[in-house]
């Protein structure tokens, strides 16, 4: 298995395969008298989202137009093989697809990500699914043109799974970003870490990082194109190593230093790699989020050393309480898996006490799924089910406790939010993040509301991207209420 980086020479015979299949979908668009459909499902981490960007900038390169009918010409899964309902859901889509198919056979069904990487999965598409057209894993995603057209070209079912790793800089790619104001920015790819409930090590290979000057050219195009929010992305986002002994710092700098970002976030950190002066960074930029993201995943250092983490709970705390001291106002959220193969009470009452100790603002929690491949897949101390849920519930009990008392906390204050649109139960409130990373949802005073040249008022388009000061109402178990104060000019 190499390393292996895209160079633009490689990129030349992508972009004829691209132009080719350009003319492909002109010609079919002109037989059907109609233009062609792309549709995009895009599972699991932001990752997957950003590839998703990738996917649709270069569907929308070949002339196809991006819909939400799950009937489109050209049908993309982007998969997750983080846990096993991830799988499911891809199974039972694809099975919908079939249909579809049937009626109209110019339709391409398109299956990439990282289930991909787990041959079990490939052979259940080749048996079961063979009106699927493309299967190919993350790491050739900047190769999707030529595979689609060799597909095209073969009329056959076409799978291709690679051995290496590339990196492909994202210059190198045409990309249709998901939203206006915040732009995705992976600056690393891959895990090196091996923790042993994991398929991602498997799934998106070694790590590889990008090339500083090529991350920093990236970041000030997007300052210029008026992007508000970027979010600097990474399976292990604190072990960046760029050329001459750039570190993750240098990113997390030189993206701070943009005044034009009105946020600087990031994603994800190992309590192994992050360091305190990442968090000093947090405390003395404005516009670096003061949220951390850190994954604790259990409490028990026994369970932790058969996962593979290489910590002990008190390195956790440790890092817990110089953010807390560091960044009073900011919020911590992690990752927590109940029911890891030999959990005892006494190792889950440990989760809970770390939870307490910690006082997670948010958690994502998750039960143990065994994923085939896995070191822990063999463990013989597998944890029933009905154990499973129970401390599950336990947990989420907790962790929503928590978490209603950080949203309480911010009643009667006023901060800025970063506005992302319009929530989505009503059109006349706004939803957006707080630089603490807090989910809020707010009205529009009339003397605020951006009417239209024609004096017609739309939420969404007036406000996404801006910034403006907010005063908390009420709290909820995931969000706060509240209500515009001003706006703030830039
Ligand atoms: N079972 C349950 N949760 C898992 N995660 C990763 N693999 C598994 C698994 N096999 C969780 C971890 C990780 C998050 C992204 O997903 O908590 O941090
Ligand atoms: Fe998976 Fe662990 Fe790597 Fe995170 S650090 S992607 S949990 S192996």
């Amino acid at each position: 298995m190499a390393i292996i980086k895209v160079t633009s020479e490689d990129m030349r015979a992508v972009d004829a395969a691209s132009s080719e299949m350009r003319d492909y979908f002109k010609a079919l668009s002109l037989k059907k008298n109609r233009p062609l459909t792309y549709n995009v499902h895009t599972y699991g981490c932001q990752l997957n989202e950003s590839d998703s960007e990738k996917l649709c900038g270069m569907l929308d390169s070949m002339g196809l137009t991006p819909t939400s009918e799950l009937s489109a010409d050209v049908i993309l899964f982007n998969t997750c093989s983080i846990r096993e309902n991830a799988e499911d859901r891809l199974f039972g889509n694809l099975g919908e697809a079939k249909g579809p198919k049937k009626d109209n056979r110019d339709i391409l069904i398109i299956v990439c990500g990282c289930m991909m990487k787990v041959p079990e999965n490939v052979d259940r598409i080749r048996k079961s699914f063979p009106y699927v057209d493309l299967v190919f894993d993350p790491q050739q995603l900047h190769s999707f043109p030529l595979l689609l057209r060799n597909t095209v070209r073969s009329k056959k079912q076409l799978v291709n799974i690679s051995d290496d790793d590339y990196i492909a800089e994202d210059s190198l790619v045409p990309i249709s970003r998901g939203r206006k104001f915040r732009a995705l920015v992976p600056i690393m790819y891959g895990c090196n870490n091996f923790c042993t409930y994991c398929i991602v090590p498997y799934a998106r290979g070694r790590e590889r990082s990008r090339d500083f000057g090529q991350i920093v050219d990236e970041l000030q195009g997007l300052a210029d194109q008026g992007y508000k929010e970027v979010m600097l992305l990474g399976q292990n986002v604190n072990s960046y190593a760029g050329e001459d002994g750039k570190k993750f710092p240098d990113v997390l700098r030189a993206a701070a230093e943009i005044k034009a970002f009105s946020r600087v976030r990031f994603m994800s950190s190992h309590p192994k790699d992050l360091s305190d002066e990442v968090i000093e960074m947090m405390a003395s930029y404005s516009n670096i989020e003061n949220h951390l993201h850190l994954a604790m995943q259990s409490g028990s250092d026994k369970v932790l050393d058969r996962m593979n983490r290489p910590y002990k709970i008190a390195d956790f705390m440790r890092i817990v309480d110089v953010f807390r001291n560091k960044v009073p106002e900011g919020s911590l959220s992690t990752d927590i898996i109940v029911g890891f193969p030999g959990e005892t009470e006494e190792d889950f009452q440990q989760t809970l006490d770390a939870v307490k100790r910690a006082r997670f603002d948010s958690a994502f929690t998750f039960q143990y799924s065994m994923r085939p491949g896995t070191v822990a897949a063999d463990f013989k101390d597998q944890i029933a089910h009905d154990v499973v849920t129970d401390r599950f519930a336990r947990l989420l009990e907790l962790q929503n406790d928590l978490a209603y008392k950080s949203n309480l906390a911010k009643v009667g204050k006023t901060e800025e939010v970063l506005i992302e649109g319009e929530s989505s139960t009503a059109s006349d409130i706004l939803t957006g993040r707080t630089r603490s990373n807090h989910l809020v949802n707010f009205k529009i005073p009339d003397e605020l509301k951006l009417k239209n040249a024609d004096g017609s008022f739309s939420c969404a388009d007036n406000y996404e991207g801006m910034l403006c000061k907010v005063r908390f109402t009420h709290a909820r178990p995931y969000s706060v209420d509240g209500i515009m104060e001003s706006i703030v000019n830039d």
